[in-house]
């Protein structure tokens, strides 16, 4: 069954795409399976954030449709998209104050009628998210205190806490080092939730994603399984790198090496 499924999108900034000298999302089809890791990759200024605003209902396609679960975005309400999508962006939100479980607590509002307060169950999905992101005991810390890692931390147990069908992250792992990278990207795969994912990191994308999507000045121009998208020719032709690709001696996927000159 398919999540998240996007056919024909076409997107530009300005909403009219009559300027054709402008950046510009074409002819777009992507899908995510229930379960599926998918990686999106691609040089900075490619269009990945751009095409992932696309899939949680905030850039509206020019043409083209994006459906979750079947149904058209644009045709539900935000709140119908709330309960479904949980976003995990590169920049953190203004939290105002707010402690950690505070935070965390946001992600259950979607479920929830106004004025309603946290339950029991509220709580202890906010303490087990906690618990999966390392962050037990952080409860009463003001958000604004955490280190950038931290804070990636804590939008992640609020996108858990959200139940979502689906996850979207914003390249996930930049905050972090290289133990909460790994961290982050084991734990958004057990979850075992639909997820699209853009990592610039494109040997922890060979690690953990299912299947690759390669953006390119706004079009796919490549998709398929890690070791069929991450070959030299498509590291040379679209971000202009030498790299020798072999597999990586423990485990099934490819392994990249920079070829750099000093
Ligand atoms: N709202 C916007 N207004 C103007 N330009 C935008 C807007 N959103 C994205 N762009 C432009 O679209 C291009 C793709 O950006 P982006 O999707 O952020 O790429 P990536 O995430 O791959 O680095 C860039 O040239 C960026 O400047
Ligand atoms: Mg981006």
């Amino acid at each position: 069954m398919t999540t998240l499924s996007i056919s024909d999108l076409h997107w530009s900034p300005l909403g009219h795409g009559h300027c054709h000298h402008q950046f510009q999302l074409r002819e777009i089809n992507l899908q995510v399976r229930a379960g599926e890791f998918v990686g999106l990759i691609g040089p900075n200024g490619s269009g990945k954030t751009s095409l992932l605003r696309c899939a949680y209902r905030f850039n509206k396609p020019e043409r083209g449709v994006v459906r979750l679960d079947e149904q058209d975005l644009w045709r539900q309400s935000p709140r119908w998209c709330a309960q479904r999508i949980a976003v995990v962006l590169q920049e953190f939100p203004d939290a105002f104050g707010l402690n950690v479980e505070e935070v965390v607590a946001m992600g259950r509002t979607p479920h929830k009628s106004l004025f309603e307060g946290d339950t029991d169950e509220d709580r202890q999905r906010v303490a087990a998210a906690l618990q999966t992101v390392g962050l037990a005991g952080f409860d009463d810390h003001a958000f604004a205190s955490l280190s950038g890692g931290e804070k990636q931390r804590v939008i992640l147990a609020r996108a858990l806490v959200q139940q979502p069908h689906l996850l979207i992250l914003d390249e996930p792992t930049n905050h972090l080092d290289p133990r909460y990278q790994l961290e982050l990207l084991h734990q958004v795969r057990r979850l075992g939730v639909g997820t699209l994912a853009s990592i610039h990191d494109l040997n922890l994308a060979a690690a953990f994603c299912d299947r690759l999507y390669v953006l390119d000045h706004g079009r796919i121009v490549a998709s398929g399984t890690p070791t069929e998208v991450l070959t030299t020719d498509l590291l040379h032709d679209v971000f202009g790198v030498q790299a020798l690709v072999d597999r990586h001696p423990l485990a099934d996927h490819p392994r990249l090496t920079w070829i750099t000159q000093r």
